[in-house]
C-alpha cells in the first residue's frame, strides 16, 4: 500500500495523471467510478485534460460502485445521474459505456448477479477510484460487511445516512435506507485501486485502513490484502497515521519516472 500525503490539488493531479497514463497505453481501459465529494477534484482535473485534448474516454468503459435503492430515474441524487453530471458527460464516454447497479430493479438478486457478470465480461476493472466513509466504508460496504462480499443490497447505517443528508438538503428522511453496492471482493478484483480522502473527519478511517488490523468493523482494511493500492491523503486526513513521516520521506525519495 503506497500512501501519498499532499495538498488536495496535488492529489487530484496525481490520480488524473495515472488515469491519463492508463488510457495512453490502453484506450479501452475499464475504470471504476465512485461518488461522494472526495473524487470531485480528480473528475475536474480529468475534465480539464479532456478539454485540452490530452485524454480521450471514447473507447473506455466504467462501472459505478454503488447506487441508492428506489430513487426515481430523474432524481438528482440517483448515483447514475451524479456520475453522469460529475464525470461521464464531461469527458465524452461513449453511449452505454458507463454502467451502474440498477437501484430500481424488481429482482434485486438477479440485477446484482448480472452486474457482477458485466464486470467480468468487460475484463475486470483496470483502475478503481475510491473514497472512504468516516466509518471506514468503501462503496456502501458498511461496518460488518463480509470481507468476501459481492454486489448485493445493503442497509445504510444511521451514520452514513446522516453524513449523506447534506446531499438531500439536510433532510434525513429523504435519504434512502437501502443501496446496492459492489462487494468488498468485487472491489478487490480491480487491478489498481486509488483511494482518495481529505479532511480531519477521515483521519480515523485512514488510520484504520493503513495501520489497523484487517477487520469487518473497518471494511476498507481489506485493501491491505490488495497488491496495488494507492492511498492519496491530505495532511488533516493523514493526521492520525503513526507512519506519516515515513510515508512522506518515502514518497519524496521516489524517482519521478515511477508512477503510482
Ligand atoms: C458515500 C459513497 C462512498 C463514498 C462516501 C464518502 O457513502 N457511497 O462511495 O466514498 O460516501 O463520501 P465523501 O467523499 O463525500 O466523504
Amino acid at each position: 500500500m503506497e500512501v501519498v500525503i499532499g495538498a488536495p490539488e496535488e492529489l487530484a493531479s496525481l490520480a488524473a495523471g495515472t488515469i491519463e497514463a492508463l488510457l495512453d497505453r490502453k484506450p479501452e481501459a475499464v475504470l471504476g467510478l465512485a461518488t461522494g465529494s472526495s473524487p470531485l477534484g480528480i473528475y475536474d482535473e480529468l475534465a480539464r485534460r479532456h478539454r485540452e485534448g490530452r485524454l480521450s474516454f471514447s473507447r473506455a468503459r466504467a462501472f459505478m460502485l454503488d447506487e441508492y435503492v428506489g430513487l426515481p430515474l430523474a432524481h438528482p441524487q440517483r448515483y447514475r445521474n451524479v456520475i453522469e453530471h460529475e464525470i461521464a458527460s464531461r469527458v465524452g464516454f461513449g453511449v452505454g459505456a458507463v454502467l451502474g447497479p440498477d437501484g430500481l430493479a424488481q429482482d434485486v438478486v438477479a440485477a446484482c448477479a448480472q452486474y457482477e457478470e458485466a464486470i467480468v465480461r468487460a475484463g475486470g476493472v483496470d483502475l478503481q477510484i475510491l473514497g472512504i466513509g468516516t466509518d471506514g466504508h468503501v462503496g456502501f460496504n458498511e461496518p460488518g460487511s463480509s470481507l468476501a462480499s459481492r454486489t448485493r443490497i445493503k442497509t445504510l447505517t444511521e451514520q452514513t445516512r446522516v453524513d449523506n443528508a447534506r446531499f438531500f438538503e439536510g433532510d434525513l428522511s429523504q435519504v434512502p435506507d437501502h443501496c446496492l453496492t459492489q462487494g468488498l471482493a468485487t472491489i478487490m478484483g480491480a487491478r489498481h485501486i486509488v483511494l482518495i480522502a481529505t479532511g480531519r473527519a477521515k483521519a480515523e478511517a485512514i488510520h484504520h485502513l493503513v495501520e489497523g488490523p484487517v477487520s469487518a468493523l473497518w471494511p476498507a482494511t481489506i485493501l491491505q490484502h490488495h497488491p496495488h493500492v494507492t492511498v492519496l491523503v491530505d495532511g488533516p486526513a493523514a493526521s492520525r497515521l503513526q507512519l506519516a513521516d515515513h510515508f512522506r520521506s518515502t514518497y519524496a525519495a521516489k524517482p519521478t519516472w515511477q508512477g503510482l
